[in-house]
């Protein structure tokens, strides 16, 4: 049985992992890396999940092929077959990718989106790993799985002058917001902090294109996702996914390639680890 059989929260995790992965020093396992002062500790990655996952398809390759298969590979196969085992495509990925050596927090905040960034910022961390505006737009569909903390999009409420808790994007659905204040019970409380909501609401155990619907509906959950229908050209690629599921899933199959031969390591900048959570000896 698998592990996504087993959490059904697992998917999510793994895909998110990867993401954090590839955007600091490239598809390189470094995020997996145990210790003072890893990427692990750094606040953007305290809520990271799965690495059991990873360690376990380690462990058990380490038994029947030892040091063959990188750590790096592994995630991104754990993360294409998340996408797949949720009903998204089944994309091919290369493989051959040698894991880290470096592992530093101090790298992270300079490489992870914010969810205050607009999407000009983002625009500019997608370029300067040679990504394009349709591959933020198409890969930010990563959160059409999964869910997010209530203290991750606390921000998006104020309290009004009649002491009401409110949206301060009025583009926020009306609907939406009401159920969001719900089920955080008091945003920006620290009662809510382990609380989470579902990035796709209706849908977010299966992977479709119902997050970009729900974008063109006032209902995206993060920031950064309700602000790529504020710009003319994220809008229009929004669009065109949440028409076509099949455009969505032919661009997730391309955007998918480029985000996981980010910074690949090859030769004597890496290594095959023998297990995921340290460097070789
Ligand atoms: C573009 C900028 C992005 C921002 C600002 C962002 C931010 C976030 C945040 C704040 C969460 C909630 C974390 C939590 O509270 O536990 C989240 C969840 C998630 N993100 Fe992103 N993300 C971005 C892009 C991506 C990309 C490119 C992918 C994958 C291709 C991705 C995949 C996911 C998934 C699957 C989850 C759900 C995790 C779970 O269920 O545990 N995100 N993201």
């Amino acid at each position: 049985m698998s592990a996504s059989t087993l959490d059904p929260t697992i998917p999510g995790k793994l895909l998110r992992m990867l993401f954090h992965d590839c955007f600091v020093e490239g598809c390189d396992a470094s995020v997996l890396i145990q210790g003072n002062g890893t990427e692990r500790t750094d606040p953007a990655n305290l809520s990271l999940g799965g690495f059991n996952v990873i360690d376990s398809a380690k462990r058990l390759l380490e038994v029947v092929c030892p040091a063959t298969v990188s750590c790096s590979d592994i995630l991104v196969l754990a993360a294409r077959d998340a996408v797949t085992l949720t009903g998204g495509p089944s994309v091919p990925v290369a493989m051959g990718r040698r894991d880290g050596l470096v592992s530093l927090a101090s790298n992270v905040r300079a490489n992870i989106i914010d969810t205050g960034f607009s999407v000009d910022a983002m625009a500019r961390s997608f370029t300067a790993k040679g990504l394009t505006l349709d591959d933020l737009v198409t890969l930010s569909g990563g959160h059409t799985i999964g869910s997010a903390h209530c203290t991750t999009f606390g921000d998006r409420f104020r309290v009004d002058a009649n002491g009401s808790t409110v949206p301060a994007d009025a583009a926020m659905n009306a609907e939406y917001a009401g159920e969001l204040i719900r089920a955080c019970s008091a945003v920006n409380d620290t009662v809510s902090s382990s609380a989470t909501v579902d990035c796709d609401e209706g849908s977010a155990s299966r992977f479709d294109n119902a997050y970009f619907v729900n974008l063109l509906d006032g209902r995206g959950l993060l920031r950064t996702d309700a602000v790529l229908v504020q710009n003319a050209t994220t809008r229009a690629t929004v669009a065109a996914f949440a028409r076509s599921e099949e455009s969505f899933f032919a661009s997730w199959a391309a955007s998918f390639a480029r985000l996981t031969s980010l910074g690949v390591k090859t030769a004597a900048d890496g290594e095959v680890r023998r297990s995921c959570s340290r460097v070789n000896d």
